[in-house]
């Protein structure tokens, strides 16, 4: 069984190899932006150099990222502490291309990684793109879909929603369609009875989101119209203890080894024992 330290070096080391730099998380307490109090995710370090405010550094960046999302447009608040797989702080492991590759490549290489490098089951996965939204005048994610159909069979490419597959940082800055995967960890007796499909996005606690690859093409104004970026970039986040949970067999992200220890050590301190 692979360990969340292997799996986080083991993540940094497929992007490395393929051009990527690798960068440290940034402060969780963002400074220097009043849209923003706490770092919610990978990208927000990059904002600047998303949006052609700053020179392109390294055209394709790797990292693993800690994210607090208890206020503003992402606040997980209400789930933590009663489910199994949302955290206030958590860590999210992201790859990013400015102006260089697109959704091919990120799409060739998140299957590739979760599929060939962690091995997990192919059947257990499954993809959202964006259905489009007419009111803005974005067309249904194609060209996502197509990449997509290389892998997997048709029915298991969902459409998804503006809410699920438009991913913004806040009520302004870089935004854009994105393209989830999702995995489905039930025991093989559950999979058989329900099928995974019809629990995408249902909020079940072993059907889950692990990965998003964001496609930023635009920057919301303040008035709410949609901006062309100047390049193209790929923004993607997988959260590494969902992703844990699902390397190492177990059904709550406080099972897996990022947790356990520390649960461990609070038991011999308080003389309580965990209980679920
Ligand atoms: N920025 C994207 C997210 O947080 C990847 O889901």
């Amino acid at each position: 069984m692979m360990t969340s330290k292997e799996i986080r070096e083991s993540f940094k080391d497929f992007f490395a190899n393929r051009g990527h730099q690798i960068v440290p998380s940034a402060p969780m307490v963002i400074k220097d932006d009043p849209t923003l109090m706490f770092t919610n995710a990978g990208m927000n370090q990059f904002k600047n150099i998303i949006l052609g405010n700053d020179a392109i550094k390294y055209p394709r960046i790797a990292d693993s990222q800690k994210c607090l999302r208890v206020s503003g447009k992402h606040n997980d608040l209400e789930e933590v502490g009663r489910d199994t797989y949302h955290h206030t702080m958590f860590e999210m492991l992201g790859n990013w291309s400015f102006g260089d590759y697109f959704k091919k490549e990120a799409i060739e290489y998140a299957w590739e990684f979760l599929a060939e490098v962690l091995k997990l089951d192919k059947n257990r996965l499954y993809v959202t793109v964006f259905e489009g939204s007419p009111a803005e005048n974005l067309e249904r994610d194609d060209e996502a879909a197509g990449y997509w159909a290389k892998y997997l069979p048709e029915n298991r490419i969902i459409n998804g929603n503006k809410h699920d597959n438009f991913w913004e940082m806040g009520d302004t800055g870089p935004c854009g369609p994105c393209s989830e995967i999702h995995i489905d960890i039930r025991p093989e007796s559950e999979r058989q009875r329900v099928d995974g499909l019809s629990l995408v996005n249902q909020s079940h606690p072993q059907v889950i989101e692990i990965w998003n690859l964001v496609f930023m093409q635009y920057n919301r104004k303040a008035d709410g119209s949609l901006e062309p970026l100047p390049n193209r970039v790929i923004d993607t986040g997988m959260g590494f203890e969902r992703l844990c949970m699902a390397m190492q067999g177990k059904t709550s992200n406080y099972d897996t080894d990022v947790f356990t220890p520390i649960i461990k050590e609070i038991e011999k301190i308080t003389g309580e024992k965990y209980a679920v």
